[in-house]
């Protein structure tokens, strides 16, 4: 029960030659409840108290102060076993959940500090693709998770829109373009324009070139080709809004590469003057341990993706001073990170430590790279409105003509497609499997909304608003489901935690998941309505200590917690 491990620490701190931070690291839950709530295991110990764990564990028991909410301590091999007061910790805890509503699971540690989260980060002239539904979804519960811990966090979204690929766009354009079908999409247009290049410049070498001058012309502020360009910019922007606000994501900083473009002169001064920069087959690289040399600039002068990171990073150290930068960018990228942060570190740069790639394997659909006929990728908005529409369908199936199903499917649609990321390691692969996502049971979003929005129904048919409730300060908890679901619930603010720490949102994923499997077997074993009045307030008050967490928790992966009226919340096993 993570929520009291201060009150074990406290026990402990006078007896243990450690920091108190240095038990709390150590502290877990005993392997089998019965054995008590929290465990602390001696092995630490034994070099410099010369004895064995087993006699540590045995030593301590018979040293440390038992006070509430502890209510007995006992030795079990090598570790220490604490158990705790049932009805005074479950009160203590839901008075506590209760008081801070919508603030439970927050902290204050950040405050007054700084973090850059660069994702979503698209490139402009294509449809976004589910690399940037990874991107965006992890960005999104990374920056309320850091805002749940206090910080001040800046959304950046890096736009590619710059580089030679936009010489090659231009001069397609020039040579193709069709104003009429770019009016209707300019984005599907833009794309086969690409493509057509892409097919001529296998027949006809110049064309290479044409794109190379074209993109020169547009380097030395050519007035036609920027305002192409700019026009490329702005229409990518306006497709990717509107995806953008399903995913209900916002950013503070839009500056892409091309804002970087001319900081790139900046660079390649600065590591000159350092003398870290090194000729290499008429390129200038730095030079690095353990990896392949960082290329700044290439033999034709022309810069690259690896030197507008530097400016950019060099740019956000300048104007936000932050303690962490997060770069949620897919795994295949991690050299380039890599090379990146080397290169700032020899630069010295401020908050260089804070520099972290946050990885993510690729998503499947239905357990393959789905590909269009033309050979593309999966464009994630067919991926969100697939989704919405199986929300919406089951929604019909169960509750016909709910009031605003549209706005429930659509955050449940979202929210399954997103749950269904977050729930596993980002390291791992995603499989989207859209009629197991949609469902509402098993580990998915919909289940985390459904058991939230069950709550909710159960405390309106008792007549009370969650903010009303007191807790009596013995309330009557005795049954294992209810202190199962306590214990799931106490444990959500150190997910919070660590999940923002290790930038891991799938922790915060398995404790709502642990409250919600919790709460099924609560409703399961423990009836609410039908109790004596003292049991009946004090499940009322679990029941919105529970609503809470989900709510907070669904909050904190970035999903809506949508009421859903469903009529067999009414029929079922509630009441
Ligand atoms: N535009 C890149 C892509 O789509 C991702 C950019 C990630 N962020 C960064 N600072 N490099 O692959």
């Amino acid at each position: 029960m993570s929520y009291f491990h201060p009150d074990v620490v406290k026990a402990l701190a006078p007896h243990v030659p450690m920091p108190p931070e240095a038990i709390a690291a150590l502290l877990t839950a005993p392997p089998d409840p019965a054995l008590g709530d929290v465990a602390f295991p001696c092995f630490a110990l034994a070099k410099d108290l010369r004895k064995a764990p087993q006699a540590i564990a045995a030593e301590l028991a018979t040293q440390v102060a038992v006070a509430a909410p502890l209510a007995g301590v006992s030795p079990a091999g090598p570790y220490l076993n604490f158990r705790l007061d049932r009805a005074q910790a479950g009160a203590r805890l839901l008075t506590d959940v209760l008081a801070r509503g919508d603030a439970w699971g927050d902290t204050t540690s950040g405050a007054g500090q700084t973090v850059c989260i660069d994702f979503c980060s698209p490139n402009v002239a294509r449809r976004m693709h589910l690399g940037h539904l990874r991107s965006t979804v992890i960005g999104k519960a990374l920056v309320r998770l850091h805002q749940a811990l206090g910080y001040n966090v800046v959304r950046i979204n890096f736009l590619g829109d710059w580089g030679t690929q936009f010489g090659k766009l231009i001069a397609a354009w020039r040579r193709w373009g069709d104003p009429a079908a770019a009016e209707v999409d300019a984005i599907g247009e833009l794309q086969r324009l690409y493509v057509k290049f892409h097919h001529a410049a296998a027949e006809d070498p110049a064309l290479e070139e044409e794109g190379r001058a074209a993109f020169k012309t547009l380097e030395d502020g050519d007035p036609g080709a920027r305002a192409l360009w700019q026009w490329i910019r702005a229409k990518s922007l306006e497709a990717t809004a509107a995806t953008l606000s399903l995913l209900d994501v916002s950013f503070d900083d839009y500056n892409g590469e091309a804002f970087y473009a001319d900081r790139n002169q900046a660079v390649v001064q600065l590591l000159a003057e350092r003398q870290l920069l090194v000729a290499s087959e008429g390129a200038q690289v730095v030079e690095l341990e353990g990896m392949p040399p960082c290329l700044i600039l290439k033999s034709d002068g022309a810069t690259l993706y690896e030197t507008r990171d530097i400016a950019a990073a060099m740019h956000r150290a300048e104007v936000y001073h932050p303690v962490r930068s997060l770069y949620v960018v897919d795994l295949g990228q991690a050299l380039h990170f890599r090379q990146v942060f080397a290169v700032l570190k020899q630069l010295g740069l401020p908050g260089a430590a804070g520099l972290e790639h946050v990885g993510f394997g690729v998503m499947l659909v239905g357990g393959k790279r789905l590909r269009t006929r033309q050979g593309d990728v999966v464009y994630l908005e067919d991926v969100l409105d697939q989704a919405i529409a199986a929300a919406r369908a089951e929604l019909e199936a169960r509750s016909p003509g709910m009031a605003g199903a549209g706005a429930i499917a659509r955050a449940i649609g979202v929210g399954a497609v997103m749950f269904n990321d977050l729930k596993q390691h980002r390291h791992n692969d995603v499989d989207f499997n859209p009629a197991e996502a949609i469902s509402f049971d098993g580990e998915t979003g919909p289940y985390i909304q459904y058991a939230h929005a069950r709550c909710r129904n159960l405390l309106r048919k008792a007549g009370v608003g969650e903010g009303e409730l007191t807790v009596a300060p013995h309330a009557t908890l005795a049954d294992a489901a209810e202190w199962a679901l306590l214990t799931a619930i106490g444990a959500f603010p150190q997910a919070v935690r660590h999940a923002a720490e290790r930038c891991e949102p799938h922790l915060v994923a398995r404790s709502v998941l642990d409250v919600a499997q919790a709460l099924s077997r609560f409703y399961h074993d423990c009836p609410v309505l039908r109790a004596d009045a003292d049991v009946r307030a004090a499940r009322l008050a679990l029941v919105a200590a529970a609503a809470t967490t989900l709510r907070r928790g669904l909050w904190v992966l970035g999903l809506e917690a949508p009421p859903m009226r469903d009529n067999s919340a009414e029929r079922g096993p509630v009441c």
